[in-house]
């Protein structure tokens, strides 16, 4: 497989997890006009049984070959860039970190996943409200907020790079619409306190 198309499919999977963050965060935005409205969403969607299994089989699948694809690449790479951006990427994050960000954010999609598919109840707005009266949870989920963010800054950034726009030209974009989905996701936790 080129690495030109290792790169598109990457980013093609990475566009799924981004549209399904989107659908996601306005859903729980069901959580700030109240109980009805969350739960019933959420119900809905688990009497949606082959559309909610879709959405979580097509999710483990683009993110498995998400982290595939990114590995290999960086195997591939090891010194050389294969592909090099239309215009120079601004401040190169160091490797290490860019793991550690990703490795985190990875981390917190599996706690997120296992801890939601072991609700106790299906009583989801009590559920939530009381994960985040936890400190220890409002930690964890302040760490993959942050991983998140950061994550979708590097790759919005270099999608954007790699179509020829320069730092200056997407900056103000990529922290607007990172700052709106983000912005979403933080509104619960913010409403379980407020
Ligand atoms: C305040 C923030 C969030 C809340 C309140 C929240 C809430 C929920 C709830 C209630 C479910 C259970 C759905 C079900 O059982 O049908 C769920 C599932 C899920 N969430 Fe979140 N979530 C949040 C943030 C995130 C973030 C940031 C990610 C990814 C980075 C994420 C990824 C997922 C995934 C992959 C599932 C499983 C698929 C599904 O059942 O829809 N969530 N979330």
């Amino acid at each position: 497989m080129s690495p030109y198309f290792k790169k598109r499919l990457m980013a093609a999977a990475g566009l799924f997890w981004f549209s399904y963050l989107v659908i996601h965060m306005l859903a729980n935005l069901n959580f700030l006009t109240g109980e009805d409205n969350f739960d019933g969403f959420y119900h809905w969607f688990h009497e949606a049984v082959i559309l909610r299994w879709s959405v979580i089989g097509l999710l483990g699948l683009s993110i498995g070959f998400h982290i595939y694809t990114a590995l290999s690449r960086q195997f591939d790479s090891n010194n050389k860039r294969q592909i090099a951006y239309k215009k120079p990427y601004p401040q190169a994050v160091s490797r290490f970190v860019a793991w550690s960000g990703a490795s985190m954010l990875f981390a917190f999609i599996v706690f997120h996943f296992v801890q939601m598919q072991l609700l106790p109840t299906h009583n989801f707005y009590q559920e939530v409200s009381n994960i985040f009266s936890m400190p220890l949870m409002i930690g964890i989920y302040a760490l993959g907020f942050f991983s998140l963010s950061t994550h979708l800054h590097h790759a919005l950034s270099s999608v954007l790079q790699t179509f020829g726009l320069t730092h200056k030209q997407h900056h103000g974009f990529v922290f607007l619409i990172i700052f709106i989905l983000m912005g979403g996701f933080i509104s619960v936790p913010i409403s379980v306190y407020l």
